[in-house]
């Protein structure tokens, strides 16, 4: 089986697990670091982490013209299916299995509030597996946190996490948090979008390597792991 993971910029993904292409927290139109617009991209799922205009993003285009079903909380679904999105709520610490594989949400130190002020239920992550057996995890905007350990027990091929400091993670938490969880690689994202946000990826990438056996993948937007 070949699967892949796509960093289209920001927090947004693309995953193609074998033939399933699911898109993550699509923010394209306003993301400056955007490889591709709403209407080029293809999705049978979008997962949206929380319900901040950087990740629900393009969700509504998206799933209107692909027929996409969007999984995330119970809040965000409702919110989503009144706007006559297809959906699948899910709630932290629940999971379903997909033809793509299981999925389980997990929580996330954030807000959710949506982009017209909705209550938008508490933020999350989500981890995957593969129908292969790989376990994916995608932390979502959040803080440090030392449950993360729990996470990384199960053994992770791949963690995606916020690096870009101020709203989520910077650097060093998210340096502790490579080594809660003790992932054989790890996509840092959610930095350089905006000022507020800047770091430096490669300095970030060394560290994490001298003081763990993980490896970073540095992505360029549109650029691709396979895993
Ligand atoms: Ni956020
Ligand atoms: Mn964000």
């Amino acid at each position: 089986m070949t699967n892949s993971l796509t960093w289209l910029g920001h927090a947004a993904l693309q995953l193609k697990i074998g033939e399933t292409i699911i898109l993550v927290d699509p923010f394209l139109i306003g993301n400056p670091q955007a490889v591709v617009t709403p209407e080029a991209v293809q999705a049978e799922y979008i997962l949206v982490t929380h319900g901040h205009e950087d990740h629900v993003g393009d969700t509504i285009a998206i799933a209107r013209r692909t027929g996409a079903t969007v999984i995330s909380n119970a809040e965000i679904c409702g919110w989503l299916g009144k706007q006559g999105i297809k959906t699948h709520g899910q709630h932290l610490g629940g999971g379903f299995n997909y033809p793509f594989g299981y999925l389980k949400m997990t929580f996330a130190l954030h807000g959710s509030a949506l982009p017209d002020g909705s209550y938008g239920g508490n933020p999350g992550g989500f981890i995957l597996t593969t129908p292969d057996d790989k376990n994916i995890y995608i932390a979502g905007d959040t803080g440090l946190f030392g449950d993360m350990q729990l996470i990384g027990a199960i053994g992770l091929d791949i963690a995606v996490l916020p690096i870009g400091d101020n709203y989520t993670m910077g650097p060093a938490d998210a340096l502790q948090a490579v080594k809660f969880l003790k992932p054989k690689m790890v996509l840092p994202i959610h930095y350089n979008t905006f000022p507020l946000i800047q770091q430096d990826p490669a300095a970030w990438a060394k560290m994490v390597e001298a003081e763990t056996p993980s490896k970073v993948s540095l992505l360029k937007p549109g650029e691709s792991i396979q895993f």
